[in-house]
């Protein structure tokens, strides 16, 4: 047993003691987990498992899975970062807290960060040179443990919703499952650090089972769990919804209400319109057109324009309510002008002159006028 290791594991456990009651940040459950995925982390690495795993390439991987498949979430879950900003240095955190931040509501990242770690160490000569290296070795075990954390942070994140965490569970148990199938199914010894007897080919194939099937079915599982839980939200909007119709307004009532409202939107509609045209002495529905043929909407967002939602320009909506357009008072002149020649008005701007007839500036700029 690694005392060194296990006393630092204690430690860190008072130090997120003592950070999660100076951020009163935890409740119960997330101080349930974190205790859990603990226990989890001390049982892989400082159990005699760690010296089973000295000799054996599956126990090996029964320790990585136990990292990166059940530490890691719970102890994700548990906000363990709370006690990784406790460790740094004052003036450091909160360049730290800015990253952490980033990283997890930046799941592409976090998932190829995880999957690249994941592919990389088990690359023959570099696995082979972390057995024969300590120092190496506690880097493997960190790379693992630390872009897992990284992973499961981003998918327990609410922003990025139930749906897309499933997804990328899912992505994930993928090419594990490769990699474990491809170990299970090879004839050739991947480490023959292992030796390359039959006997250590027998232990690779085990060792891509456990990766395969055990790991394989955490992730499916916690996958499966993550549809449900989108499932869920998705019915529970819809059921909102559907309340919401049904009993505020009674059936006969609604239709009602839908005739009138749309007779409403459509007579403001023209209303805008109107105005629009008066305001600049061009036509909206030409506009639209000229907006297309111009081709604005390879760098704007623009509403009503279908594919217009670029953005190396400032989107374009609610340009009838604005003060200022293009940095100058918002008047049909300035804006037509803006539309013709904006390189004369302000140079240099990114925005190029197209050669817009006048015409078609006073259609356009009616259009843009029917933004509210
Ligand atoms: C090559 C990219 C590009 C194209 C094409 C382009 N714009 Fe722009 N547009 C910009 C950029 C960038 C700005 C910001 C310029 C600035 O403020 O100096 C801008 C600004 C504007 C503004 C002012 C927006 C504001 O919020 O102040 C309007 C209006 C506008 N563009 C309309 C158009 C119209 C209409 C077309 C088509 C005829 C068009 N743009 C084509 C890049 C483009």
């Amino acid at each position: 047993m690694d005392f060194a290791l296990l006393s630092g594991l204690v430690a860190f456990a008072l130090i997120y003691a003592f950070a999660i009651r100076t951020a009163k940040a935890g409740g119960r459950s997330e101080v349930a987990a974190f205790c859990a995925g603990w226990v989890v982390v001390v049982f892989a690495l400082a159990s005699p498992l760690e010296e089973w795993a000295d000799g054996s390439l599956t126990a090996h991987m029964a320790q990585h899975e136990l990292l990166m498949v059940v530490a890691a979430p719970l102890l994700a879950a548990g906000h363990l970062e709370l006690a990784i900003v406790a460790l740094t240095p004052r003036r450091r955190r909160r360049a730290l807290v800015w990253w952490l931040r980033m990283l997890r509501i930046n799941m592409p990242v976090a998932w190829a960060l995880h999957g690249t770690a994941i592919w990389a160490w088990h690359v023959p000569t570099v696995y082979q040179a972390a057995l024969a290296t300590p120092f190496l070795h506690a880097i493997e075990h960190m790379c693992f443990l630390g872009t897992a954390l990284l992973f499961w942070r981003a998918a327990l994140d609410r922003r990025l919703g139930a749906g897309a965490a499933a997804l990328y569970v899912f992505a994930t148990s993928l090419h594990k499952n490769v990699l474990g199938a491809l170990l299970f199914l090879s004839p050739l010894i991947w480490y023959p650090i292992y030796g390359t007897s039959p006997a250590a080919l027998a232990d690779q194939q085990l060792a891509g089972l456990v990766m395969w099937v055990p790991g394989g079915v955490v992730l499916a599982v916690t996958a499966l769990f993550l549809v449900g839980r989108w499932l869920a939200e998705t019915e529970r909007r819809v059921a909102t919804r559907e309340r919401m119709l049904a009993s505020r307004v009674p059936r006969v009532s609604g239709a009602v209400i839908m005739v009138l409202g749309s007779a409403l939107f459509l007579n403001a509609c023209n209303d805008t319109r109107a105005t629009a045209a008066a305001l600049t002495g061009g036509d909206a529905d030409r506009g639209r057109e000229k907006i297309q043929q111009y081709g604005c909407w390879t760098c704007h967002t623009i509403p009503g324009i279908p594919g217009a939602n670029a953005t190396v320009g400032p989107p374009l909506n609610g340009i009838a309510g604005r003060s200022y357009v293009a940095g100058r008072q918002n008047s049909p002149k300035n804006l037509v002008e803006w539309i013709q020649k904006p390189q004369s008005i302000r140079s240099p701007t990114p925005m190029p002159d197209m050669g817009v007839t006048d015409t078609d500036a006073r259609d356009i700029a009616a259009y843009l006028y029917t933004l509210k």
